[in-house]
Parts: C-alpha cells; sequence; structure tokens
C-alpha cells in the first residue's frame, strides 16, 4: 500500500551549526500511529516542520500519496491542507478572536463561505467537546483548552495525515484522555498520526509504529515493541534520577 506520507533522508542544518537532522526518513501509513520519541533538542520539532512543508531540508525528499513533493505555491497549499502540525506552543497557532473564529479560519482559507465554514468549525469543536466554548474569547482559555482549540482548528482542515508537537504536555489526566480519544476516532478514520512526545509510557499505550531521534539521526524506526530498555538508554529517554534518601534530613531536624 501506497504510504500517505513518506520522508526520505531529510538533512538540515539550523542557522549556527547547531542542531538539525541528518538523513531522517519516516514512512506514515492510513490509519496507523506513530510516536516521535527522543530528548528535548533531538530533533522532533524540527522533522514536523519539515514533514509538512513548513521547512525546506537541503536534501532528502517528502511524497505525498508517492507524489514528490515541489516548493511551489500550489503544491505548498496543498501540502499543508492535507499535512495538519498542531504546534508545540498552542499560542502560535491561535489567531481568532473567538475559539469559533479561530477554528473556522483555516476551512474559510480553503475557499468555504463563512456558514459552511462555521459548520467544519463547530463540527471539529464537537469532536474535542469543545462547543460549549465556541464564543469565548482565545484568550480567555486554559492552557489545556488552548490545545484542544488548536487541534480543533487542524481537524477542522480535515487532513489526511496529522502531525502533533507534544500536545499532551501540561494537560491533567483527563484533559489528556479527551484528546487521545479524539485522536482514536481520527485514526479510525483512516487519518495517519505521528505524535512528538517525550512521555514514553504514552508512547508503548497508544503507538503502533515509533521512530526515535537522538542529535538529529534516527536510532530505530518500527514497530513499538522495538522500543527495548537498550533503546532507551541510548536515546536517554530513561529516567537516571534517584534521590538519595540517607543524606535526607529528619523531620525533628527540620522542624527544631
Ligand atoms: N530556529 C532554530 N535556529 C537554530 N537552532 C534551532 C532552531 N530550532 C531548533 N534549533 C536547535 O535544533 C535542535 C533540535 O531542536 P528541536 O527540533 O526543537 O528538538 P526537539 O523538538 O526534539 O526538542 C536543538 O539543538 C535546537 O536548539
Ligand atoms: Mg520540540
Amino acid at each position: 500500500m501506497t504510504p500517505v506520507l513518506d520522508a526520505r533522508d531529510l538533512t538540515f542544518r539550523h542557522h549556527g551549526g547547531a542542531g538539525g537532522l541528518n538523513g531522517v526518513s519516516v514512512t506514515l501509513h492510513r490509519g496507523r500511529r506513530t510516536a516521535l520519541l527522543g530528548p528535548n533538542g533531538a530533533g522532533k520539532s524540527t522533522l514536523l516542520l519539515h514533514l509538512n512543508g513548513l521547512v525546506a531540508p537541503s536534501s532528502g525528499e517528502v511524497r505525498l500519496e508517492g507524489r514528490r513533493l515541489t516548493r511551489d505555491a500550489a503544491t505548498l497549499a496543498e501540502w499543508r491542507r492535507a499535512v495538519g502540525l498542531v504546534f508545540q506552543h498552542p499560542d502560535d497557532q491561535l489567531f481568532g478572536p473567538t475559539v469559533l473564529a479561530d477554528v473556522a479560519m483555516g476551512p474559510r482559507n480553503l475557499g468555504l463561505d463563512d456558514a459552511m465554514a462555521d459548520d467544519r468549525a463547530r463540527g471539529a469543536l464537537a469532536e474535542l467537546d469543545l462547543l460549549h466554548l465556541a464564543a469565548r474569547p482565545v484568550h480567555a482559555l486554559s492552557a489545556g483548552e488552548k490545545r484542544r482549540v488548536a487541534l480543533a482548528g487542524v481537524i477542522a482542515m480535515q487532513p489526511a495525515v496529522l502531525l502533533l508537537d507534544e500536545p499532551t504536555a501540561g494537560l491533567d489526566a483527563e484533559a489528556e484522555g479527551r484528546l487521545l480519544d479524539a485522536l482514536e476516532r481520527l485514526a479510525s478514520a483512516g487519518v495517519a498520526l505521528l505524535m512528538a512526545t517525550h512521555d514514553v509510557e504514552l508512547a508503548r499505550e497508544w503507538a503502533d509504529d515509533v521512530l526515535v531521534l537522538v542529535d538529529g539521526r534516527a536510532v530505530l524506526a518500527g514497530p513499538i515493541d522495538a522500543l527495548t530498555p537498550s533503546v532507551m538508554v541510548q536515546a536517554r529517554l530513561r529516567r537516571t534520577w534517584t534521590r538519595r534518601r540517607a543524606s535526607v534530613p529528619s523531620v525533628q531536624g527540620v522542624v527544631s
């Protein structure tokens, strides 16, 4: 089966020389969930920006449904419509005065009239249990609500591929559950999902496949079961800090 998105040998260096990507490949299939793991600075966000065309690699290519993507305006527009990216920080994504206006902005940019764009936006908000917030000013949302509104804005575009940059960071258990439920429905509907996270437990529970980056290189790409303890150590994904309990002063000592 042709993958919906296929990136080959992406190489990129940030201005200033640090960080980047060194020959990273990733293949996403319809309805499959892929976890993108790696420590801070591994290149996860950089990779996601390449996969929806916001950043051009110095070498390598991205294919959508088998077609190599070029960087002319028409292809870039189609690319960003098909491949949705939910940014790490919702404030980078939210622009509308109200929640409904914000979520309807993308569909309106697709050329839908106001009524149809609002319908799409309401559908995406309902999908995430956010309809009650439709009239709320964006600045009056909690951090968790902002994250889900940002996701609704991308869902409203009905992308074939959804890229999520640490979407569960800062969410409480219930909000995380609602977000993951929504992702399950999208996967069932055939959307290909790629989620950057450093929550290894979540990745194990959620993902079918995994891509592990360290210093801009893929150290593992394969089914999630291939994420062994030795890979986790290599990828610095294992907590190594332990509390030295013997050195803790007694409660009495603290109080007196
Ligand atoms: N715009 C930029 N300019 C220069 N360096 C950057 C830029 N964005 C990211 N980097 C560097 O690239 C590396 C990878 O960053 P990033 O992709 O954000 O990692 P991750 O998302 O895995 O934490 C880091 O060393 C980071 O400091
Ligand atoms: Mg990041």
